[in-house]
């Protein structure tokens, strides 16, 4: 197949494009570089030394890989040449990793709450526009959140993919049922974008009968894939900071410097996981298996399992020896939450999930601690807070 994969240099995007390829499809990488230029901004590096776009495609191609292009474009405002892109290499598959994805990047201020909802929100309606006025017939697989369903009012109640089957009241007494978007409850200003992408989903899907396949998917962990570790120039990111890493990877980087584990609140927060290679895998799985003409937008939720955050960190504790320490919590958000997550849709195509306990845990802490040495400690600490209550608690416990 045709694959443009937008956002493809990014956490998520390299390991996927490298593994598209890898299957035999023709693979381009659209990005516009802005994560790249975000660390810049931000003074902070990725934990695991990255290379040039250039450089990592010339090196996928030396160690045998497919050859893949890559075309530098903001999708979120050179509408024009997403067109043009799209008449041009008429692709089968678009895969749409090409968002702001930090929650607390997104709640830094109001210029990055704008920030994350001009290029979120635009991106996605520029690209299902200009699907629209190509013509041409494109799957979108889309990088979805499974924040969307939000965390703390499911009080037990299964998730399930996408829809929720509901009963209506009638004045006369009787009740229909009627399946629905599942409501939506973001947590954060990144959060809310992608119940807005959703919402665009569906709505191109009624209008124009663009065939969608979202995935929501959990927080993602580990670093490398097999093919991103054939070579040292493939080499995947890995965020720790305060602001673009993710909760498991941060828990096993802290560990292997000697960082105390740093739990927001209470660490009751309940959330879901999945390693990065079967996020890689699911993206595949998803666009060898697309929704067919007509067929309502696919929602897969893409995880594998539920946590504790407090009890991860007592995993990686009981692991390493590291030390906890909790801490006033950043965000506004439930102290504790129950999740349960229906994920059988990508059982049922195939998925055979990586688990916590497959001594992937150690392997992260292998890579963390071989660059232990580029680590910025001063950038652990989450100072982004939701609000000034939250900013103030940080203050005072700090
Ligand atoms: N990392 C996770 O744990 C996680 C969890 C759930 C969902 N997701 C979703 O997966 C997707 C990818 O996440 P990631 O972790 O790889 O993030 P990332 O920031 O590492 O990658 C995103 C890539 O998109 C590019 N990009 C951003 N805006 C763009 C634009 N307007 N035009 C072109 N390129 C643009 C960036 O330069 C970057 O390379 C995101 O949509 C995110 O919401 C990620």
């Amino acid at each position: 197949m045709k694959v443009l994969v937008l956002g493809g240099d990014g956490f998520c995007g390299w390991p996927c494009a490298v593994n598209l390829a890898d299957a035999g499809h023709d693979v381009v990488v659209v990005d516009n570089l802005s994560r790249r230029k975000i660390d810049i901004d931000l003074e902070v590096e990725s934990l695991t030394p990255i290379t040039s776009i250039g450089e990592r495609l010339r090196a996928w191609e030396q160690v045998g890989g497919k050859a893949m292009r890559f075309v530098h474009l903001d999708i979120a405002r050179e509408y024009d040449r997403l067109l043009e892109l799209l008449r041009s290499e008429r692709p089968d598959t678009v895969v749409h990793f090409a968002e702001q994805r930090a929650a607390p990047y997104s709640m830094k201020s109001s210029a990055t709450k704008r920030y994350t909802v001009d290029n979120n929100v635009n991106g996605t309606h520029n690209l299902l526009a200009a699907i629209v006025e190509s013509g041409l017939d494109v799957h979108i697989v889309h990088l979805g959140t499974m924040g969307v369903y939000g965390y703390g009012s499911h009080r037990g109640a299964t998730i399930p993919e996408g829809y929720l089957t509901v009963e209506v009241p009638q004045a006369d007494g009787s009740r229909f049922t009627e399946k629905i978007l599942h409501p939506t409850d973001p947590g954060s200003v990144y959060h809310m974008t992608k119940t807005l992408d959703q919402l665009l989903f569906y709505y191109y899907n009624k209008n124009d009968s663009i065939r969608v396949t979202d995935l929501h998917q959990g927080i993602v962990w580990g670093t490398n894939t097999t093919l991103t570790d054939r070579d040292p120039r493939l080499t995947n990111r890995f965020d720790y900071d305060g602001d673009y890493g993710t909760v498991l990877n941060r828990f096993l980087m802290q560990a292997a410097i000697g960082y105390p584990l740093t739990v927001h609140g209470t660490g009751g927060q309940t959330r879901a996981f999945i390693h990065i290679r079967d996020s890689v895998r699911c993206v595949q799985l998803a666009l060898e298996n697309p929704p067919t003409s007509g067929e309502k937008v696919k929602i897969f939720n893409q995880m594998t399992e539920s946590h504790q955050v407090g009890q991860l960190a007592q995993k990686v504790a009981d692991l390493t020896g590291a030390e906890i320490r909790y801490q006033a919590n950043p965000r506004k958000e439930a102290i504790e939450n129950d999740l349960i997550v229906d994920n059988r849709c990508f059982i049922e195509l195939g998925l055979n999930p990586t688990t916590l306990d497959d001594g992937l845990l150690a392997e992260v802490v292998d890579v963390a601690r071989r660059w232990a040495d580029r680590c910025d400690r001063s950038r652990i600490p989450c100072l982004s807070a939701w609000t000034t209550r939250q900013a103030e608690a940080i203050r005072t416990h700090a």
